[in-house]
Parts: structure tokens; sequence; C-alpha cells
């Protein structure tokens, strides 16, 4: 595994990569505080491509000012541990300077997908986002990019950008990795303690205890009781200890956000499969 910091060294690891035709190149966009979910991505990329690489950079773009940005979990010395166990070819590491985060061109997502969801509660974050994948698309270039559908509408967002920025880039969702207990895997889970995990796994639980009925109610829309079923959803939380944000319906699926103290969390379900 190569790890590279510059720009310069990135362009002249991946240029015999670009020039090969047979050497596809798939792409992991991570911000660190590795774990089995994002492992699962790198499987996911080496179903499609001969060459991989995964990128950690923490943000800044996609955080509001009352956001986690100080204390998102940072485990640089074992996500590389982590990266060399899954065999990967490259990781890119690039330091805060070698971005120039002011000089980026920026990205809007989506009007439509961004103002929904995630996209009401952080306001600007999905531009954010969006405007760091596409420089990290332009520079690294891939054929394939894994993303995880635990952020299923960072997902729609990312399919939307690329159409629009004409990317010759093939986004490959990946399906959400759980816990045992059913929590999904995500890298702040690390706020929380082994009571509060056993606790989050809840929002799983009520949305899957749900499933069923919504399912039925589907066809033919029954749309009072499929609200009356999101609501059950939204006061079993509440009587948990949640604080909602959303649950709602959308794209087939029931989205959850909701948080545990000062922990958001998220997770969705398809409902029709
Ligand atoms: O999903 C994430 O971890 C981030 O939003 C991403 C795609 C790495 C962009 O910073």
């Amino acid at each position: 595994m190569q790890i590279i910091r510059k720009l310069d060294e990135l362009n002249e690891f991946l240029a015999p990569v670009w020039a090969d035709d047979n050497d596809l190149l798939a792409y992991v966009p991570t911000m660190g505080a590795l774990h089995s979910g994002h492992v699962s991505l790198i499987h996911k990329a080496k179903e499609v491509a001969q060459k991989i690489i995964v990128s950690i950079f923490v943000n800044p773009l996609q955080f509001g000012p009352n956001e986690d940005l100080d204390s998102y979990p940072r485990s640089i010395d074992e996500d590389i541990i982590k990266l060399w166990a899954a065999e990967i070819d490259y990781l890119y590491i690039p330091e805060l300077t070698e971005v120039e985060l002011e000089s980026l061109t920026k990205i809007n997502a989506d009007r439509e997908i961004s103002k929904i969801l995630c996209g009401k509660s952080r306001s600007g974050h999905f531009d954010g986002v969006c405007t760091i994948v596409n420089h990290f698309f332009k520079t690294i270039k891939p054929d394939f990019a894994v993303f995880g559908e635990k952020d299923f509408q960072q997902v729609k967002i990312i399919e939307q950008m690329i159409l629009e920025q004409a990317f010759n880039i093939t986004l490959i969702p990946a399906p959400i990795f759980r816990e045992a207990s059913g929590l999904a895997m995500s890298s702040r889970n690390s706020y929380l303690d082994d009571q509060e995990k056993t606790q989050a796994a809840f929002i799983y639980e009520s949305i899957l205890k749900e499933k069923q009925l919504l399912e039925d109610l589907l066809f033919p829309p029954q749309e009072e009781q499929i609200l009356n079923s999101i609501n059950t959803i939204k006061e079993k939380l509440s009587n948990a200890g949640f604080r909602v944000d959303y649950v709602e319906f959308h794209w087939s699926r029931i989205f959850v956000a909701a948080y545990l103290g000062n922990t958001r969390l998220i997770d969705n379900i398809e409902i029709v499969t």
C-alpha cells in the first residue's frame, strides 16, 4: 500500500493506472475512524476494479458551526493498519494545506434532494460534501466510487452530481453494515459508551418492527396509516430517550435521524424489497 500525502505524488502513482485500460480504479472516500463498514466498502470496490484507492480527509466544509468537526474521531495509525490488512493499493491522506479549501470549485448539491432529511437540519452540509467529492473525483479520476447506503441521501446527491458534472464514474452503493445488535456502523458510534450502543440499536429495531406493516400499506398506498406507522416509530424512539430529528419515507425507504445525548445517529431501511 502506497501512502500518498501530496498531489504530485498522487499524479505520479496514478499515472500508470490511468494509462492502462486493464487497470480499473475504484475509489472509497472516507473521513477516517475506519470500522468494518468501511472495510465492506473496500470489498465491494474489489468486486469491480483491479486497483483500490481510499482517501482519509476530515472535510471541514461539511460540518456546521455547532457540529463536531473538532471532536470528530481521528485514529490515523489504526486506520493505516486496517487498510494494510484490507490490502488496498493507495491511501491518500492529504494535509489540510494540500487541499486548499478556499480555492476549491464550490458545488451546490441538487436543490430538490438536499432540502429534505439531513439537508433540512444540516444547512450547507451536502454542498460541502459535493465540493470535496468533486475535488477528489477530479484529482483521483477513478472509474468507480463506492459509497455506503447508511448515508443514502448522500448516495442520491452524489449520483446527481456525477450526472451534472459529467463525470465518467460509476457510483457503487454498498449496503449498510451493522453490529450484531443491528446498530448501523458509523464512526460517530465511538461517541457512545456500551450502554448507549445497546440503546442506539433500538433505532433499527423500531423501524424493523413497522417494516411489514408499512409494506402492506404501500400497495395501494394508504397515506393516513403510513403516517400513523411513522408516528409510532417517532413515539417509540422518544419514549426510549431519543430526541427525534426526523422519521420519513422516501425512495421506498424509512429514514431516521435521532439524537442520543449529543450524538446524532442516522439509519434507513428499505421497505419495498
Ligand atoms: O461519507 C463520508 O464519510 C463523507 O461525507 C465523504 C464522502 C468522505 C466526504 O467527505
